[in-house]
């Protein structure tokens, strides 16, 4: 792992989940916490905001990003995602393909269980590549055509 991710690895997760105590989740009770680390060391954190309209709900994960990126801030070197369940949960779908839209596919994705300090395998750590193999980006669009 990059010296920038395990250096901030800690502060990571914790921000993860401090960012999971202000998901608005009055529907599903269901709180997720993400938080992403830049290239330049910074934190950005996100909560799931949900909606009455249920489809206009956000997860965490797009929250952070919706938040880093309107800032400027588009180059990332982690990803942490936490929530109240006793083991790791992954991204949804959604989630990562937007992760997919600005992250490498070897950039480290943390998922941390509730407690996770507490338990043996309290984080799992898997990558953008592994969670979405065989993925489109950016980049498919600059290719050949026809
Ligand atoms: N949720 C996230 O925030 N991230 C995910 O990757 C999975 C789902 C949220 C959406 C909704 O508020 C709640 O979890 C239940 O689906």
């Amino acid at each position: 792992m990059a010296d920038i991710v395990a250096s901030n690895r800690d502060r990571l997760l914790q921000a993860a989940v401090e960012a999971k105590t202000f998901a608005y989740v009055p529907y599903s009770k269901f709180r997720v916490g993400a938080a992403l680390l830049t290239e330049d060391g910074e934190i950005i954190k996100g909560a799931n905001i949900e909606n009455a309209s249920y489809g206009g709900t956000i997860c965490a994960e797009r929250t952070a990003f919706v938040k880093a990126v309107s800032e400027g801030k588009r180059k990332f070197a982690a990803l942490a995602v936490t929530t109240d369940v006793a083991s790791p949960i992954a991204p949804c779908g959604m989630c990562r393909q937007v992760i997919r839209e600005f992250c490498s596919l070897d950039m480290p994705i943390l998922l941390a269980a509730s407690s996770y300090m507490e338990k043996e395998d309290g984080i799992r750590e898997s990558t953008l590549g592994e969670l979405l193999p065989f993925s489109f980006g950016p980049e498919d669009l600059e290719k050949d055509r026809g």
